[in-house]
């Protein structure tokens, strides 16, 4: 079969073009459906009860009145909800989280769902859900960092390990001329996507078709398989958009497989949405964290030692550790390293993936301490970076795929202005008189990949399709890939018919982990290799083709033709190949997967730097941050604009982290006190900046195929850092405990 892999270098026309998103004219005309905005024949409305206590057990629900009350057709708790065919607090695999699904009373944590109401109407099953007034056996709840005795994790985030080590850190500070020795607090987080979890379920015998969102469809479709005792085939899952995900949709939470359970009770199609309060429980959350951080440098400001200490939650009967001395790893290059974790269980929903897990907090603290350690060296915080970053992974010592990381900092420091920062805190003042703080913070994230499968084809009339069951979750997927399937397969994208977000397509893989354009790009790129492979075999072996004899690597595609490479004079429609061959299209699947050779060799990083700039009243402390500017390097840029998005939206996490966001948990009933968005803060666009997104370029042979890496959670690392760094600078005053308000620097 002749080979006509791409080069890197040979590309079509979509690929680089700033395109705006293709589902944009239906998102803001209403015509994008959202899961719950189906509404199947005969639909039931679905509402949970949530407990108000985060540990013991549910004594008592009044389940005659709610069934008494109009509208309401059931009420399914512990003794009647469907069986399941397998236990969901089974832990077949570490990515299998356990779930509470109605089948015994016991009470883990506040919000946990004790009863689904099923009504005509959302109101009936809403007012059915209060009439049930739980009493509880209560236990005192464990909550905070202080609640029991640290023990060792298994492993944190996904998988990887709890401690890695090189060299002889407490040598390493003991020989240092500078030290810092600092503790930084980050507060739980909630996710907080825009559209909660929400489903809509309906059975037909033991075929089930939902309709719900999901960042990672085959490992949903998996999980309700097993959970129902039925065949994956006979499960149709539609995901064609999210409003939002950040995690908390990579894996079926709870809720969502009750959904399923009311459906099946009920023996009608049910619709259950989580209020906004109810997501402070059962979909996932960011664990708060202490970390320690101790840095030692010798006299011209070498890093000699670095120790990360993370201390950090999870729930009292399951596994999630956020891994936040993981990226201190990668990052900067001291001879001595120490990056550690431990944990405390609490009377919570299990923390999840949330927002770059582990890099988020863990950059926070790590960013916050480089800027102690350059203080104390009397170095500036930029050329103190710029010195002690690792060009090489300082534990492995594989070296990094690129090494783009100081164009970062060139670049984005050129934009800022930073050669006008004065060094001392409190020096500098805007016009009304406003402190005014520069701070900055370096960006990194891993390159991840993983599995993912596509179809494509190309038809006798010139168009074609790609199929994949990838996810958009608003950071635009389906624009991203469909560019990536055009030039894969060499037609304009007008004549590319894109499926994607369905269950029943070739599996996407997972939207998680900033790895999806990449997975599923590459999936894509091989599917439509493959069928070129194919009508390149017509064209090269048939006589009547101006391409016959082109041979091994003879041939590449555009416009819809297949060219020569020695003579593009010489070229032949898709057409023209199927209809001479008698055909009506040929197709082909492929693959998208890591090398394992590439990565064994190579340490692989999306990088970046992020200068921030605050303004703080000296007499009321009120901080508003004015101005961000984040310089990243991911590889190729599939879409410009959407990158650039990602950026900008991955830099205001950074601005909800350091300011904002913080889930205070009241230690005697173990609930969140601010679960809506009233209490629980989030930037508004009176909160957001200037933010400018540097796209500094970057071409990365060894991460895959088309050098793509991921851009959707890099923008929120460096960026906490650079705010907290920015607020010192503008005050003096050092708020290692976040979020960082203006109490604490008044206090
Ligand atoms: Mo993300 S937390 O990898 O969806």
């Amino acid at each position: 079969m002749p080979d006509i892999a791409y080069e890197q270098a040979r590309h079509g026309s979509s690929i680089g073009q700033p395109l705006t998103r293709r589902d944009g004219f239906l998102k803001v005309t209403g015509g994008a459906t959202f899961a719950a905005d189906n509404r199947p024949e005969g639909m039931l409305h679905a509402v949970i009860a949530v407990s108000r206590i985060a540990r013991g057990r549910v004594a008592h629900l009044d389940v005659a009145a709610a069934k008494a009350h109009p509208g309401v057709v059931d009420v399914m708790v512990p003794g009647n909800a469907p069986k399941l065919a397998a236990d969901p607090d089974a832990k077949n695999d570490p990515f299998t989280f356990r779930l509470d699904l109605l089948q015994n009373d016991k009470v883990r944590y506040a919000h946990q769902p004790i009863a689904v109401v099923i009504a005509e109407t959302l109101e009936a099953a809403t007012e059915g859900a209060e009439l049930l007034a739980p009493r509880y056996e209560t236990e005192s709840p464990r909550i905070g960092l202080d609640t029991a005795e640290a023990h060792k994790p298994p492993a944190v985030g996904a998988g990887d390990k709890t401690a890695a080590t090189k060299g002889d850190v407490e040598a390493g500070l003991k020989s240092a001329e500078h030290r810092i020795e600092a503790v930084y607090e980050t507060p739980a987080q909630y996710h907080n996507a825009m559209e909660p979890h929400s489903i809509v379920a309906q059975w037909d015998g033991d075929k089930l078709t939902v309709d719900t969102p999901s960042q990672g469809m085959a490992m949903a479709t998996m999980r309700l398989a097993g959970l129902f005792g039925i065949d994956p085939k006979n499960i149709l899952l539609r995901s064609p958009f999210l409003g939002g995900g950040f995690g908390s949709k990579g894996f079926l939470s709870g809720p969502q497989v009750l959904g399923v359970m009311a459906a099946k009770h009920a023996g009608r199609p049910v619709k259950l949405v989580l209020r906004r309060e109810q997501m402070f429980g059962p979909v996932g959350h960011r664990a708060e964290t202490r970390q320690t951080l101790r840095l030692g440098t010798d006299g011209s400001g070498a890093l000699t030692a670095l120790d990360h200490h993370t201390l950090t939650a999870t729930s009292s009967f399951d596994d999630f550790y956020e891994p936040a001395s993981a990226l201190s790893r990668y990052l900067y290059k001291a001879p001595a390293l120490a990056t550690t974790h431990s944990g405390v269980r609490v009377d919570t929903g299990t923390p999840l993936f949330m927002r770059a897990p582990g890099e988020a907090s863990g950059s926070a603290a790590l960013e916050a301490a480089i800027d102690e350690m350059a203080e104390t060296c009397g170095i500036d915080p930029l050329v103190f970076r710029q010195m002690n970053y690792a060009e090489a992974e300082p534990i492995s010592e594989r070296p990094f795929s690129s090494k783009a990381l100081r164009e970062c900092y060139e670049q984005g420091a050129a934009r800022f202005g930073w050669e006008r920062r004065s060094a001392a805190p409190r020096s500098m003042r805007d016009e009304a008189g406003r402190l005014v703080g520069w701070g900055v913070g370096t960006a990194l994230f891993p390159a991840l990949m993983m599995q993912a499968e596509a179809r494509a084809e190309i038809r006798a009339d010139g168009t074609g399709t790609v199929a994949i069951g990838a996810h958009d979750m608003g950071q635009g997927a389906w624009t991203a890939l469909a560019q990536i399937a055009a030039d894969g397969l060499g037609i304009d994208l007008d004549q590319l018919d894109f499926k994607s977000g369905s269950s029943d397509l070739p599996n996407g893989g997972i939207a998680g982990g900033s790895a999806h354009t990449a997975t599923a790009g590459a999936a894509i790129h091989s599917a439509s290799a493959a069928v070129l492979a194919l009508l390149s075999e017509m064209a090269t072996t048939d006589e009547r083709s101006p391409l016959f004899g082109a041979g091994n690597a003879g041939v590449y595609a555009a416009g819809g033709r297949l060219i020569r490479r020695d003579d593009e004079s010489r070229s032949e429609s898709f057409s023209d190949i199927l209809s001479r061959a008698g055909k009506d299209s040929v197709s082909a699947s492929g693959k998208g997967a890591p090398d394992p050779a590439s990565r064994e060799s190579y340490a692989m990083h999306a990088h970046g730097a992020v200068f921030a700039e605050v303004t703080v009243d000296p007499d009321l402390g009120q901080i508003r941050v004015t101005r961000l500017v984040g310089a990243f390097a991911a590889g190729r840029i599939v879409n410009p604009r959407l990158v650039t998005s990602q950026y900008y939206g991955g830099m205001i996490w950074g601005v909800s982290f350091a300011l904002h966001e913080n889930a205070v948990v009241d230690p005697r009933s173990g609930r969140v006190m601010n679960p809506n968005l009233g209490e629980y803060h989030v930037p508004v666009n009176a909160d957001v900046p200037s933010i400018e997104a540097i796209l500094v370029e970057e071409h990365d042979p060894h991460v895959n195929p088309l050098g793509i890496k991921g851009v959707g959670e890099i923008g929120i690392t460096g960026t906490a850092g650079a705010i907290a760094n920015a607020v010192y600078h503008a005050t003096g005053v050092r708020v290692r405990k976040m979020p960082i308000t203006l109490d604490k620097l008044l206090g």
